[in-house]
């Protein structure tokens, strides 16, 4: 099926697959939107609902990419032409569709980054020792400053859109080296790097006096919690934890080896994503608990309470520079997966060299990512300007997330369970009958073909306002 192409790179081994996916999953989405979320619907149920949600949709959709990916050896729109052999196919809106999604997500996905850039230079040249509960507000809004509506920029508001800048040269520098001397290298050494430091900072937090709390706080079930709309939400969750419905493991996919086992990998990483969620809990709940802070903060939570607690402990500020460097590490591998996805269109569809698609790519983020720099909230420079009722920050995050992302994992759960052929799946998920997995492959199919879509209708019809429940 796979059209020979010599000059394709790929990754060199299991392990490489193994870290540049997890790479992809582990972002600023479990720092603090997983441990955030699980609080504030209830812990431990909304824990259950979320392990439902990775299983019976996200584990399948993850393994439908890789199935495209790996089958063609191409990127999110190549894929769909020589799956289907049509060069002109409908199918292959997926991967535009794919594509648009990650340029939405990386204008204010960027954006964050850049302010945990900032924190993390922050914490390491000592900027942020001994601040008081009362600087960590004016400081996040430092940070975060994006000028005020009707006033002209100073140079002092424009540090985030530096920080935007610094955070595209950072991903596209390590873009512009490739598959392999690029995504490969850095993923293989900050992965198991991630994994140490959130150890160190949970072994800290949960030593804390109080720390009991936390725990309870995050795994105390209570059934009572289990609404349709914390459903939804948690399946919401898993989609955009998991990188799944824009085609950035279909891209992944593509550069898998012949003899990865793909059910394992996939299930692997979703077990290692959540684990990392688990653990940036651990490290955050038990410390906001035990100095009496307020859990639900959202954002704040981790630009300024954090800073706030670990300032009281021991050794507080070499921890504290620790806790955002693993925050910087997980947001730049995941930047790389999303910026793959247009950059792997752009050099196999239109022909254009690695390192111009790299630049061309990074700079248009740069740029249209000022829009939602400058747009944070209403009384930002840009807050004024809304559509749908949405300044541009939240407008690029609302129409990737709710509706981009469901919509698109429906279409590959579709595609993949209904214009397949079964034959097909089973011979490249067991990797040309070298794997005795045919039991799994069924369920699989199964899966794809009635219970993810099923959910996938429901989440899509919520976002979209069409189901309220
Ligand atoms: N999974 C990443 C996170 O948790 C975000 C992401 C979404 C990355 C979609 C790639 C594609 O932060």
């Amino acid at each position: 099926m796979s059209e020979p192409n010599i000059k394709r790179e790929g990754f060199s081994s299991g392990l490489a697959v193994f870290f540049a996916t997890l790479g992809s999953a582990v972002g600023l989405g479990n720092i603090w939107k997983f441990p955030y979320l699980t609080g504030a619907n209830g812990g431990g149920a909304f824990l259950l609902i979320y392990f439902i949600c990775i299983v019976c949709v996200g584990v399948p959709v993850m393994v439908s990419e890789f199935y495209i990916g790996r089958r063609t050896r191409k990127n999110a729109v190549g894929s769909f032409k020589v799956l289907t052999g049509n060069p002109g196919t409908p199918w292959k809106g997926i991967g535009l569709m794919g594509v648009a999604a990650a340029y939405l997500i990386m204008f204010f996905y960027s954006d964050v980054a850049g302010w945990v850039y900032f924190y993390c230079f922050k914490a390491f040249t000592g900027q942020l020792a001994g601040i008081t509960k009362d600087a960590v507000g004016p400081m996040f809004g430092q940070v975060i400053g994006a000028g005020t509506a009707g006033q002209p920029l100073s140079a002092a508001t424009l540090s985030p859109l530096v920080w935007q800048v610094i955070v595209m040269t950072v991903v596209g520098t390590i873009l512009s080296m490739g598959v392999r001397g690029g995504i490969e290298r850095i993923t293989k050494t900050l992965m198991p790097l991630l994994f140490l430091l959130i150890i160190i900072c949970d072994i800290r937090a949960l030593t804390l006096p109080g720390a009991g709390k936390g725990i309870d706080f995050l795994f105390h079930v209570d059934f009572s919690k289990i609404t349709a709309p914390v459903i939804l939400s948690a399946l919401g969750l898993a989609f955009f934890k998991l990188s799944l419905g824009m085609g950035t493991m279909i891209t992944y996919g593509s550069y898998f080896t012949d003899d990865n086992h793909m059910i394992q990998t996939a299930g692997k990483v979703a077990a290692s994503d959540t684990l990392v969620s688990m653990l940036a809990g651990l490290a955050i709940f038990p410390t906001v608990f035990s100095f009496g802070m307020e859990p639900s903060a959202g954002p704040g939570l981790l630009f300024m309470t954090i800073p706030l607690v670990f300032n009281q402990m021991p050794f507080g500020g070499i921890l504290l520079a620790c806790f955002f460097l693993l925050t910087c590490f997980a947001a730049t591998t995941a930047m790389l997966s999303l910026v793959e996805v247009p950059i792997a269109y752009f050099v196999e569809e239109l022909k254009v060299s690695r390192v111009k698609a790299t630049v061309f790519n990074c700079v248009l983020i740069a740029l249209v990512g000022i829009t939602a720099t400058l747009s944070v909230d209403s009384s930002s420079y840009l807050g004024q300007y809304k559509f749908f009722g949405k300044g541009f920050f939240d407008l690029y995050d609302y129409l990737s997330s709710n509706i981009i992302l469901p919509l698109g994992g429906l279409c590959i759960a579709l595609f993949v369970g209904y214009c397949n052929k079964k034959e097909d799946i089973a011979d490249e998920l067991s990797n040309h009958g070298t794997l005795a997995n045919a039991a799994t492959v069924d369920a699989y199919r199964f899966i794809i073909r009635f219970v993810s879509p099923a959910l996938l209708i429901l989440v899509f019809l919520n976002s979209v306002g069409i189901l309220k429940f």
